[in-house]
C-alpha cells in the first residue's frame, strides 16, 4: 500500500518543490470528513430530519468534491498501470455523473413527497458506485509507484 497515514511535516512541506510527494494529511482529513458526513446524511435522510439533512446532503457533495481534488493532487506524484487506472477512472466518472440524480431528486423531494422512492434509488445507486470507486482507487494506489524527481 503506497498511501500511508504517516504524518508529513505539514504545512511546511506544502509548497516545497524539493518534495515530490504532496502531503497526505489534508487528503486523509478530507476523506474521513467525507465518510462521516455521508453516514450522517444517510441517517438524517432515513430519519426524516429534513432541516439537518438539507445541510448534510449538499455538504457531503462539497466535501466529496474536495476529497477528489486532493486525491488527484496525490495521484499526480505517482505512476499507475494503465489498465488499473482506466478501471478506476470508469467508476470515478460514473460516481461523479450519478451525483447529479441524487441532487436533482433531493431538490424534487423537497417539493414533492412522490420523489421519495426516486431519491432513495438515486442515493443507493450512487453509494454503490462511490464505494466501488473508492475501492478501485485504493487498489490503484497499491499498484502505483512514486515518480522520480
Ligand atoms: C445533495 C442534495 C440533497 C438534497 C437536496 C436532499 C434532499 C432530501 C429531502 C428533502 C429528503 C426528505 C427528508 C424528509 O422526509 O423530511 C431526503 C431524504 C433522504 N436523503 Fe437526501 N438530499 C440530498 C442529498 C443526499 C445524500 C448525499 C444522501 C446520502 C448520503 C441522501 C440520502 C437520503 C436518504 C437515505 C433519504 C431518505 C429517503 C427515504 O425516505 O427513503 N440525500 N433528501
Amino acid at each position: 500500500m503506497v498511501v500511508e497515514l504517516g504524518l508529513p511535516p505539514w504545512p511546511s512541506m506544502l509548497h516545497d518543490p524539493r518534495h515530490a510527494m504532496p502531503p497526505t494529511l489534508p487528503f486523509w482529513c478530507s476523506f474521513v470528513a467525507t465518510v462521516l458526513l455521508l453516514v450522517a446524511a444517510l441517517f438524517t435522510g432515513f430519519l426524516r430530519r429534513r432541516r439537518l439533512h438539507l445541510w448534510l446532503g449538499p455538504l457531503t457533495m462539497v466535501l466529496l468534491a474536495i476529497t477528489i481534488v486532493l486525491t488527484e493532487e496525490l495521484a499526480s506524484a505517482y505512476e499507475f498501470p494503465a489498465e488499473v487506472k482506466a478501471t478506476h477512472l470508469m467508476f470515478a466518472k460514473a460516481g461523479g455523473l450519478l451525483a447529479l440524480p441524487v441532487i436533482a431528486t433531493g431538490l424534487w423531494l423537497w417539493r414533492d413527497p412522490r420523489a421519495r422512492v426516486w431519491h432513495r434509488v438515486a442515493v443507493l445507486l450512487w453509494l454503490a458506485i462511490v464505494l466501488t470507486a473508492t475501492g478501485t482507487g485504493l487498489w490503484m494506489f497499491s499498484q502505483g509507484t512514486l515518480r522520480a524527481g
